[in-house]
């Protein structure tokens, strides 16, 4: 993939991106369930860490294929990515101090930020691939 310009040889790529959405999603309310039941960091902790994981390495992926498919905007899409980042290394850091419950407004803050970059840049650059491969 990371050779091809023709964004219609994407579609798997695609179906991946969808289902580490799903999975990001289903990490960030286990943490949301997790804060709300005061779950010690023993717990919490590994998921933050697994959370930051998978994010990063999902943002990776797409930023490669933006770039594979030339898309357009993707300096802005790699923005809101850099900004989810920070927020994560922020929620980590201050979960080390504070533990996880402490800091739910920020978790709350990430959940809101995830849903609306896949709601918005994610579906604008799948509807731009879609259209690419139209053509
Ligand atoms: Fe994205």
């Amino acid at each position: 993939m990371a050779s091809s310009t023709k964004p219609g040889c994407c579609s798997l790529s695609v179906t991946i991106i969808g289902r580490d959405h799903a999975e990001i999603a289903g990490m960030l309310q286990e943490l949301d369930l997790q804060a709300s039941t005061a779950a010690p960091s023993t717990r919490t902790d590994p998921l933050l860490r697994e959370l930051i994981r998978t994010t990063l390495s999902h943002f990776a992926v797409e930023e490669a294929m933006m770039e594979a498919t030339r898309y357009e905007v993707a300096w802005f899409h790699r923005l809101g990515h850099q900004l989810m980042t920070n927020q994560l290394r922020a929620l980590a850091a201050s979960c080390r101090k504070g533990g996880l419950q402490q800091n739910a407004h920020l978790l709350n803050l990430i959940i809101e930020s995830h849903f609306v970059h896949v709601k918005n840049e994610d579906q604008d650059y799948t509807l731009w691939l879609g259209a690419m491969a139209r053509r």
